[in-house]
C-alpha cells in the first residue's frame, strides 16, 4: 500500500478511496462476525446527534448498528488492525489521534442517510471517518452510493466489497443515497481522544 500517496490524497481532496483494503482472511472473519450479529438480530436502530439529543429519526438515517468491542475475538482483531491504521494516519498526516470507535451498519432496502458532516456541533472529537463496505456482489442498480461533496462538485462512490473510504470528519459533507439492496459496512471514526476524557479539555 502506498500510504504516502493515499494520505496525500486525503489531505488534498478531503477523502481517499482504497480498494481491496483488508487482507482476505480478515475480511472473511469480520464478515462472518457481522453475519452472526445480523442473524441474531443484534443490530439496533441508529440515532442522530450526540448523547441527550439522540433522536431516532428514520427521516435522517435508516441504518441499524452494533458497536465493535474487544470482548469478541474477531471484533478485537479488527480493532487492533484499526489501531495500526491510526498509527499510520498519525505518522503520515502528523496527527495525534488517541482513540477510535467503530460500528457495523446495515441499511435495509429503501433506506438512506441524508447529507451531513460527521462532526457533532457540540464537539469536534471525530477527526477522520472510516467506511469499509462489506457487500459481496453490489450491482449498479442497487444504488446506495456514498455521495461526497467536494469543492469541485460531488462524486458518487459505490459501496463495493472491501472498498474503504477515509475522509475528513470536519470538512467533508456526504450522504448515503437510497439503497435498493441491504447495504452493509463498518463505519468508524478516529478520534482526538477517548470520549470519557473530553471533560479534561
Ligand atoms: C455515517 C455515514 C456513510 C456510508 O455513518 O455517518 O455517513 O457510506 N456513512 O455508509
Ligand atoms: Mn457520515
Amino acid at each position: 500500500m502506498n500510504w504516502e500517496y493515499l494520505f496525500d490524497q486525503l489531505a488534498e481532496h478531503g477523502f481517499v478511496v482504497i480498494d481491496d483494503y483488508l487482507n482476505e482472511e480478515m475480511f472473511v472473519t469480520t464478515t462472518g462476525r457481522f453475519t452472526v450479529l445480523i442473524d441474531k438480530n443484534e443490530l439496533a436502530k441508529a440515532g442522530v446527534g450526540a448523547q441527550k439529543d439522540r433522536l431516532v429519526n428514520a427521516a435522517i438515517r435508516g441504518d441499524y448498528i452494533s458497536w465493535l468491542n474487544k470482548d469478541n475475538p474477531d471484533e478485537a482483531a479488527f480493532l487492533d488492525a484499526m489501531t495500526e491504521l491510526r498509527g499510520l494516519i498519525n505518522q503520515y498526516c502528523c496527527l495525534n489521534l488517541g482513540a477510535q470507535e467503530f460500528h457495523f451498519a446495515t441499511y435495509p432496502p429503501l433506506s438512506f442517510y441524508s447529507r451531513h458532516f460527521d462532526q457533532f456541533k457540540e464537539n469536534s472529537n471525530r477527526k477522520i471517518s472510516f467506511v469499509l463496505y462489506m457487500n459481496e456482489a453490489w450491482l449498479p442498480e442497487h444504488a446506495g452510493e456514498l455521495r461526497v461533496y467536494t469543492k469541485a462538485g460531488s462524486e458518487d462512490l459505490a459501496p463495493i466489497r472491501n472498498r474503504l473510504v477515509l475522509f475528513r470528519s470536519d470538512i467533508l459533507e456526504h450522504e448515503v443515497l437510497v439503497t435498493h439492496a441491504e447495504r452493509k459496512s463498518i463505519t468508524g471514526w478516529f478520534l482526538h481522544k477517548e470520549p470519557e476524557l473530553l471533560f479534561l479539555t
